[in-house]
């Protein structure tokens, strides 16, 4: 047990995929893994283990925010002997270069966020992805004849904000997107020496207010899932 997961030690696999929500990792455990096992219910963020492929994968969430994936990322890196942590999210785009259901890979996490410097002393703006689980996405992605980019995003503390106009720190690393928890996963990573990579699914484009309706979104999700999880086994 840590903190704030009740598995034991030895039920996490080395790879973990984490959407940010509970229900996601639920979705997944349900539909693509065999000889399941829910390792922690603790908050209600599930975690789960089971088989892909033969391969043992967890899946489970990160919550919302760099307070919440802090804690998960870490304690799993740190308490349960993770090697690599997938992020699967969705993020808004600042620009309508993007499109919904656009597929990204995250190359570096851009943000105004003090988690990096406070928690570890890192005082880069920007953190790249951790390792080679980026590289392997790409390939996996090649392979799967999905159209995929390779983007910085914005990783932001900040959902509901009074002016409209693209933050400057997005503007200064040329970021088309916005979430909320790459910079504080890819910090955590790099501090420990781990891998972490995130992929994210535009699902909904900042200026123009669309947005995936609820029922494209698994559909949408599922590709992603898919990635990630063929990815896993490399
Ligand atoms: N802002 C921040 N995070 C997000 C968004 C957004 O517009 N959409 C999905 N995740």
């Amino acid at each position: 047990m840590s903190v704030h997961i009740s598995a034991k030690k030895g039920e996490i696999a080395k790879t973990v995929l984490m959407p940010g929500d509970p229900l996601r990792a639920q979705y997944i455990a349900d539909n693509y893994l065999t000889d399941v096992t829910m390792v922690s219910k603790t908050r209600n963020i599930y975690y789960f283990t089971g088989k892909f492929k033969g391969k043992e994968i967890s899946v489970g969430a990160s919550g919302m925010g760099f307070p919440s994936i802090g804690i998960y990322s870490y304690e799993l890196f740190t308490e349960y002997d993770v090697d690599t942590i997938i992020r699967i999210g969705t993020c808004g785009a600042y620009t309508t270069d993007l499109q919904l259901f656009d597929i990204l890979n995250v190359d570096k996490a851009a943000s105004e966020s003090t988690y990096a410097k406070f928690a570890w002393g890192i005082e880069d703006e920007a953190i790249a992805n951790q390792g080679n689980a980026f590289d392997k996405i790409n390939e996996t992605a090649k392979e799967l004849n999905l159209a995929t980019k390779a983007v910085n995003i914005h990783s932001s503390d900040i959902f509901y904000r009074k002016d409209p106009a693209v933050p400057a720190i997005a503007q200064k690393y040329n970021c088309p997107a916005v979430e909320m928890e790459a910079f504080a996963l890819f910090a955590n990573a790099q501090y420990l020496g781990k891998n972490a990579a995130t992929i994210l699914t535009v699902s909904d484009i900042i200026p123009t207010r669309e947005f995936i309706s609820a029922d494209q979104r698994e559909q949408a999700l599922r590709t992603m899932m898919e990635l990630s999880l063929e990815t896993a086994l490399k």
